[in-house]
């Protein structure tokens, strides 16, 4: 099929078949383990293949005689595609679904309570497999970009939960993607030391740039029981420009960094950065490298454009993480530039990039988004007016609570200005006021650590509350302390999510809104 085969093994080789024949292999009901993280390195062929079959055969079942539809549960690294989440959910085709999507079609049958979902800490979800709480794996998928002669796997673009997955799996299907950067080579590394209580060891890595484990995947042959060809890449959104939203909060963050170089808790190179997907987040990247730093590094979960061009700058020495998150156009440049990128990027299990013992040893600076947070710092990133779900906890989890500094940014308002960020109480938490020491809006930042929750409630509203929202939130605040209930965290329990209740009423969080 291709001039040169990535496929060395001989006895391998042997198992090429089409995306269909492979689809065919994977009964109904299976646990099946995909490659794939925020887009990168998530199998192409065989999930559309096995979408087509799910299709024709519900089309083809009467429920009433008690047939079942074929269904499959789909474990992944964290969010994949269109060609992976998106075709497999639009025919209803996956029970259940973990640790993370991102996928508008996902999401409506996750809200419309079709299809179940567990919203997972990232860097737990290899435990939780091992452990055996999320039942046996039955075949894992995974792309990778060759297959080496003694049968070890070339990781692809992102590795995820790759080596669990093909440990756990009784069978594994390989597609191997000839669109994928040959010179991906080498810079992976999977740390094989990992084990379970009582056996766990510390993981050595003091920084960022360490390299621990190998750079091949261990696969055994007999477990192989399909391998597909295929060439297509990976899809990602572009980001959009930074404006004037996002470059407002990258300044009040910039500010804050220089202030805590200069009282000296923080050294001139920062501590290892970890960024959240985004577009707030990219652009708090394009302003760092703006900045006059030099010499920092990363210790993330996913590469983003912001960040090829701080190590193409020399503001980032090199970055660590488990998966790319490129768009077309970050693709472009890495592929052109691949032999100055590939000594300065590791990619390593996603329960070692978010190893929360490593976080915290490194003393990680966590950057990630908010939906809304309340008055003393408590934070929702995953639930909309309290019950639908956006993507998920992600990652944010791991940082934010192992980090060193965690802080949260957002724009002030959304929807129009229809709905403050800042409410009395989040109508759902994801990272609770112990684990949220900066809160940033495009109208300031807010400090939190040190401060008790009244001292928290009016730096949050005077600092990140839209002026808008700001008298509602005061006046709500004072009447709260006034009310003579408890004044170590003040609420009115019968108004605390009176603000949400209203916008789904009336369109709008402000009571006299016209
Ligand atoms: N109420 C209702 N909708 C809200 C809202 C709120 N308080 N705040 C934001 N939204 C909506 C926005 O209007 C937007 O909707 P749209 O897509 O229809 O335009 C959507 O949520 C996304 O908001 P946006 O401001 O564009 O932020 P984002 O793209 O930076 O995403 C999170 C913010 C919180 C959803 C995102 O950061 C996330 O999924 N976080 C959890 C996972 C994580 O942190 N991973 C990082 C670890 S590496």
């Amino acid at each position: 099929m291709y001039s040169e085969s990535r496929i060395l093994c001989p006895k391998l080789k042997q198992k090429v078949m089409s995306a269909e024949d492979a689809a065919a292999m994977i009964p109904a009901g299976s646990n099946v383990g995909m490659s794939g993280f925020t887009g990168a390195g998530y199998p192409k062929a065989v999930p559309n293949a096995l979408a087509e079959r799910i299709k024709q055969h519900n089309a083809g079942i009467n429920l009433e005689n008690g047939e079942k539809p074929f269904r499959i549960n789909v474990w992944t690294g964290a969010s994949t595609a269109p060609e992976l989440d998106g075709k497999l959910a639009e025919v209803d085709g996956i029970e259940m679904r973990l640790p993370f999507q991102s996928d508008p079609i996902c999401r409506e049958r996750i809200n419309n309570g079709e299809m179940n979902y567990v919203d997972m800490h990232l860097s737990e979800v290899a435990q939780n497999a091992w452990s055996g709480f999320l039942g046996k794996m039955n075949i894992a998928l995974i792309e990778v970009v060759g297959i080496r002669e003694d049968g070890s796997l070339i990781p692809s673009s992102s590795l995820g939960n790759n080596k669990v997955w093909i440990e756990q799996a009784d069978k594994v299907i390989l597609e191997v993607n000839y669109k994928q950067n040959a010179r991906l080579e080498g810079m992976h590394d999977i740390y094989y030391g990992a084990a379970l209580p009582p056996y766990r060891k510390p993981i050595m890595l003091t920084e960022p740039a360490q390299r621990i484990g190998e750079a091949y995947l261990r696969c055994p042959s007999e477990k192989v029981i399909a391998i597909v060809e295929t060439n297509s890449p990976d899809r990602n959104s572009p980001f959009k420009p930074s404006d004037a939203v996002s470059k407002k909060i990258a300044e009040h963050i910039l500010e804050f960094l220089d202030k805590e170089i200069k009282v000296g808790r923080l050294p001139p190179e920062l501590l290892p950065l970890q960024s959240g997907v985004g577009n707030i987040p990219n652009a708090v990247l394009e302003a760092l490298d703006s900045g006059p730093y030099k010499n920092l590094t990363s210790y993330t979960e996913v590469i983003q454009d912001g960040m090829l061009q701080m190590l193409k700058s020399g503001t980032l020495a090199m970055a660590s993480a488990t998966a790319f998150s490129l768009s077309p156009k970050g693709i472009e440049e890495f592929d052109k530039n691949i032999e100055f990128y590939r000594n300065k990027i590791i990619l390593r299990p996603q329960d070692i990039s978010n190893h929360p013992e490593i976080a915290r040893r490194l003393g990680v600076i966590a950057m990630n988004g908010l939906i809304e947070a309340d008055l003393y710092g408590n934070v929702n990133s995953t639930h909309i007016m309290g019950t639908r779900m956006m993507n998920g906890i992600g990652g944010s989890g791991d940082f934010a609570r192992n980090g060193y500094l965690s802080i949260f940014m957002t724009p002030s308002t959304a929807k129009e200005g229809s709905i403050s960020s800042i409410v009395p109480m989040v109508s759902h938490v994801d990272h609770t006021e112990h684990d949220v020491k900066v809160i940033v809006t495009e109208q300031g930042l807010a400090d939190l650590r040190g401060l008790a929750p009244r001292q928290r409630a009016l730096e949050i509203i005077n600092k990140c509350a839209h002026p808008d929202f700001r008298p509602q939130l005061l006046d709500y605040f004072e009447r709260a302390c006034a009310s003579g209930r408890g004044m170590h965290t003040p609420h009115l329990l019968n108004e605390a999510l009176s603000w949400h209740q209203r916008y789904e009423e009336t369109g709008h969080m402000l009571a006299n809104s016209k």
